[in-house]
C-alpha cells in the first residue's frame, strides 16, 4: 500500500480518490483534520477497504513508527501542510509546526523504516514530497518561468516553511540516500477547493451576492492548473521520476487574478443568472444583474509575489506527462461542480470559517 498524508485536504482528496477509481493497490491516509481537511470528501470511500483512514497528526513520532510498522507502505505520497498564504501572514507558527517539524518527523519515520528494509525493496521505496512553486519567489513581467533549478527566494511564511521542508527532502537524499522525489507545482483549483483560495471564494460570495475581494490593482498572475491534472502528474513522478530530482508541474496558464474573477463572473451568469435566482447585493441590497458588479478592490496582501510561472519542460520530457485540461474546460468543471455541490459549500461556512472570514476581510488591518 502507499501512504498518503493530508488525504482529506483539496488536492489529497483528490489524488485518493483518483488512485483509488484507477489501481487497486490499498491507500493509508493519514489527516489531522484540521479546518481544511473534510471527511465528506472521502464520502463515496466509506465502504471500501483500499481506503484506511488515520485520524492523526504527521508530528507524533510515536503514531508515525507504528504506521510504518504495521502496515508498511511501499512509497509515502506527503500532502499534509497548513497550506494558505493568507493564515500564514496572521499565524506563521502552525506553518513551522507542521511543514518544517511535521516533514521532518515523517522523514525520520520514512528513514527508520527504509533502513530496515530488505534491499530490493529499500531500491523500490518512494518518499514523494508535493511542493510549490511559491519557493522560487517572484518574477518580473519579462523574467522566463521557473524551472527546477531557479534559485528558492520565498517570501511568505507559508513558501518559507515549504521551502524548508524542501530542504530538509534533499538533504535526506543527500546525506542518508533515502529515495525521495519532489514536485513543485503552480495554483491548483478544481472539486473540494477550499472556499478560502481564491476561486472557490469568488463563486461561493458571488452566489452570496458578496462583495469580491480583489487584492490591490489585481494584475498579480498565477499558473493555474486543474486539480486532477495536478494528481496525475504526481502518480507519473512517483512512478517513473528519477530518485533525488525536483519536477516542476504546470499548467502553462498564466492568467491575472482580476481576469480570473471575470472569467468566474461570466460563467455564474451563464450558468445560474443572478436574476433568475433573486441574487442582491449584500451591501446596497439592490438586484443584481450580473456577478461583475460585486467585485471589489481592497487592500493587498503584505509582501504580495507580483507573478509566477512554471516551465513544465523536464516533465514533460522526462516523463511524458501533460496536462489534460485547458484552463477554459478545467474553470467549467469547477463553476458546475460548485453549482452542484451547495451542500458541501454549506457545510464548510462553519463557525470557523465565519471567524476566518471576519478577521481576514471585515476587520481593519493590524
Ligand atoms: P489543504 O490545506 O486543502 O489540505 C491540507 C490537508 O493536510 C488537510 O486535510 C489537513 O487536515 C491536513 N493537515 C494539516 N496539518 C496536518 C498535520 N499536522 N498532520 C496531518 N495532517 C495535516 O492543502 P492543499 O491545497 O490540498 O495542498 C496540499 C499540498 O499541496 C500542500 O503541501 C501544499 O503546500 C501543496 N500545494 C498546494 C497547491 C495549491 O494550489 N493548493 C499548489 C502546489 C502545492
Ligand atoms: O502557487 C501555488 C500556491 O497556490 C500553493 O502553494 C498554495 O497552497 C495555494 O494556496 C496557492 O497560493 P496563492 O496565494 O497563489 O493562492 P490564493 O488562492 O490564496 O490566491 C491567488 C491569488 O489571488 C493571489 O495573488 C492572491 C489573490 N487573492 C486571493 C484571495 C483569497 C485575492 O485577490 N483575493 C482573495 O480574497
Amino acid at each position: 500500500m502507499i501512504l498518503v498524508t493530508g488525504g482529506a485536504g483539496f488536492i489529497g482528496s483528490n489524488f485518493v480518490l483518483q488512485w483509488h477509481a484507477s489501481t487497486t493497490e490499498p491507500v493509508l491516509n493519514l489527516d489531522a483534520l484540521t479546518y481544511a481537511g473534510n471527511m465528506e470528501n472521502l464520502r463515496s470511500l466509506a465502504d471500501s477497504s483500499r481506503h484506511v483512514f488515520v485520524h492523526g497528526d504527521i508530528t507524533d513520532a510515536t503514531l508515525l513508527e507504528r504506521l510504518f510498522a504495521e502496515h508498511r507502505p511501499r512509497a509515502v505520497v506527503h500532502f499534509a501542510a497548513e497550506s494558505h498564504v493568507d493564515r500564514s501572514i496572521h499565524g506563521p507558527e502552525a506553518f513551522v509546526h507542521t511543514n518544517v517539524n511535521g516533514t521532518f518527523r515523517l522523514l525520520e519515520a520514512a528513514r527508520a523504516y527504509w533502513n530496515d528494509l530488505a534491499a530490493e525493496e529499500q531500491q523500490a521505496f518512494r518518499f514523494l514530497h508535493v511542493s510549490t512553486d511559491e519557493v522560487y519567489g517572484t518574477l518580473g513581467p519579462a523574467d522566463p518561468a521557473f524551472t527546477e533549478t531557479t534559485p528558492y527566494a520565498p517570501n511568505s511564511p507559508y513558501s518559507a516553511s515549504k521551502a524548508a521542508s524542501d530542504h530538509l527532502v534533499r538533504a535526506y537524499h543527500h546525506t542518508y540516500g533515502l529515495p525521495t522525489l519532489t514536485t513543485n507545482c503552480s495554483n491548483n483549483y478544481g472539486p473540494y477547493h477550499f472556499p478560502e483560495k481564491l476561486i472557490p471564494l469568488m463563486i461561493v460570495n458571488a452566489l452570496a451576492g458578496k462583495p469580491l475581494p480583489v487584492y490591490g490593482d489585481g494584475q498579480q498572475i498565477r499558473d493555474w492548473l486543474y486539480v486532477k491534472d495536478h494528481c496525475s502528474a504526481i502518480r507519473r513522478v512517483l512512478e517513473a521520476g528519477r530518485t533525488g530530482e525536483t519536477y516542476n508541474v504546470g499548467g502553462w496558464n498564466e492568467k491575472a487574478n482580476i481576469d480570473i474573477v471575470h472569467t468566474v463572473c461570466a460563467l455564474l451568469d451563464e450558468l445560474a443568472p443572478a436574476p433568475a435566482r433573486h441574487v442582491q447585493h449584500s451591501v446596497t441590497g439592490k438586484p443584481l444583474q450580473r456577478y461583475a458588479e460585486l467585485i471589489t478592490h481592497v487592500a493587498d496582501r503584505p509582501g504580495h509575489d507580483r507573478r509566477y510561472a512554471i516551465d513544465a519542460r523536464k516533465i514533460e520530457r522526462e516523463l511524458g506527462w501533460k496536462p489534460a485540461e485547458t484552463f477554459e474546460t478545467g474553470i467549467r468543471k469547477t463553476v458546475r461542480w460548485y453549482l452542484a455541490n451547495q451542500d458541501w459549500v454549506a457545510n464548510v461556512q462553519n463557525g470557523s470559517y465565519r471567524d476566518w472570514i471576519q478577521r481576514q476581510y471585515e476587520e481593519p488591518r493590524e
